[in-house]
């Protein structure tokens, strides 16, 4: 019986229509950019598996990090205990971010760190008697994750309608996503400004914090706004006493070229979430990092005002160390270097499609993403996936966008023969 039969048996897979799902791939092994099959044929990781083998696959360093902290703590609670490499890590996170954020709270994947961040603006408001505010600002296509507050305020990402009913009040502003060569972008942001302008009149006093990914929108469609726009609406917000969350879970670790968007855009927001490079794909790892402005209100002689959150896992020693040594690789030279080449194979390629392949419009490029949509082409997009697949191309289409978001190990030759393939296969569409 092969691997795929038998993984049909049992197993229920993420995000899938288990009924009309083409076989699962059996992935046997991985190095660099590659992921490998049980025939041996090669995938170029392209969408680093969901977004989160930031340096490839396989990484020895950071399986040795690994391997290293296995033989001398593998695990141990986390409250009323620390461990070296919790903290190593978040002192070596804050060389890299403003030095207001600076309280380090862990959980283990993106959506918990939403929910802490929510939780803990609710909470905020609350110890310091505010009981009104309960309501939350998100944008229209922003997606948080798939537990219950973060799907409440991604609920106009249309992930969630199942469960809509379950969700709490959150007041959802358009957003104004632009493209290369948009004329419209001006009038999209005014609308979205003026949307918000009517929720600040009507509900400001009602409003705990506003959760926003910064310059793109991931899950959505890789969809890009200005950092003007978002400057406009922080600023406004900060007008009227509300919290600011930055869900940083993809754009962090370098993707939109600098460690994280905040960095291009100089805000400290009250809240970041980040997961998924943080460990560079070998373990799952998150944190929620906050200021001592939020930390102290939680402070008191009982436990009422404590934050009441925690995981098994929280903070798992090896975790952390696989994040410590992927952090190192990060801030080396040589990886920032590589994201400087990326950018440039990205606007090179996002060109040449433009030249070659007409089906193709709102193309955009940030950092380490590009994307464009096809016009016209939703229903080929299953056919375009298994393309690929069969060019060895790992590329999952978000409905009609196609992105590229590799492993920073990527080479250049590697991302330009991706981008020829690419060419070659929407050109014959
Ligand atoms: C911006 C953003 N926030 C949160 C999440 C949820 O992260 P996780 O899948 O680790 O729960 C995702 C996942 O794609 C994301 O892109």
């Amino acid at each position: 019986m092969t691997l795929q039969t038998r993984d049909q048996r049992i197993i229920w897979h993420p995000f899938t229509q288990e009924k009309t799902a083409a076989e699962v791939i059996s992935i046997k092994r991985a190095k660099g950019s590659y992921l490998y099959d049980e025939n041996n044929k090669a995938y170029l990781d392209l969408i680093s598996s969901w977004w989160v083998n930031i340096h490839g696959h396989a990484h020895p360093a950071i399986a040795q990090s690994i391997y290293e902290q296995a033989k001398t703590l593998e695990h141990v609670i986390f409250a009323g205990f620390t461990h070296e490499p919790a903290v190593n890590l978040c002192e070596g996170l804050q060389t890299i971010l403003p030095s207001d954020l600076c309280k380090f709270f862990f959980s283990d994947n993106g959506s918990t760190a939403v929910e802490v961040a929510l939780k803990m603006a609710y909470q905020y408001w609350r110890n310091l008697g505010f009981h009104e505010k309960t309501t939350f600002l998100s944008f229209d296509g922003g997606y948080h994750g798939d537990t219950f507050g973060a799907m409440s305020v991604g609920a106009k990402s249309g992930f969630h309608n199942q469960f809509k009913d379950l969700f709490f009040s959150v007041l959802s502003v358009p957003y104004p996503e632009t493209w290369d060569d948009d004329d419209d972008v001006e009038s999209k942001e005014q609308n979205a400004m003026s949307a918000l302008e009517r929720y600040l009149d009507d509900h400001h006093h009602k409003i705990a914090a506003i959760i926003l990914e910064p310059l793109i929108q991931g899950a959505s469609g890789m969809r890009i706004c200005r950092p003007r726009f978002i400057h406009a609406v922080i600023d406004r917000v900060r007008q009227q006493n509300i919290l600011v969350i930055f869900d940083e879970v993809m754009t962090g670790f370098g993707r939109t070229g600098t460690y994280f968007a905040l960095d291009q855009l100089g805000i400290t927001p009250d809240f970041l979430c980040m997961s998924k490079g943080i460990t560079g794909g070998f373990l799952p790892l998150a944190l929620t990092v906050t200021t001592h402005k939020i930390f102290d209100a939680f402070l008191g002689d009982d436990f009422s005002t404590a934050f009441a959150h925690g995981h098994s896992y929280t903070a798992n020693p090896l975790a952390c160390s696989a994040a410590v040594t992927s952090l190192r690789l990060l801030k080396s030279s040589e990886c920032q270097d590589a994201i400087k080449t990326i950018k440039q194979t990205h606007n090179k390629g996002i060109e040449q499609l433009k030249l070659k392949c007409p089906r193709i419009e709102k193309t955009r490029t940030i950092g380490t993403i590009a994307a464009f949509d096809l016009k016209n082409s939703a229903h080929l997009m299953p056919s375009l996936k298994q393309q690929f697949f069969e060019q060895g191309m790992l590329i999952r289409p978000l409905g009609h966008t196609v992105y590229v978001l590799p492993p920073y190990c990527i080479t250049h030759e590697q991302a330009e023969s991706a981008y020829t393939k690419m060419i070659q296969i929407i050109h014959s569409l």
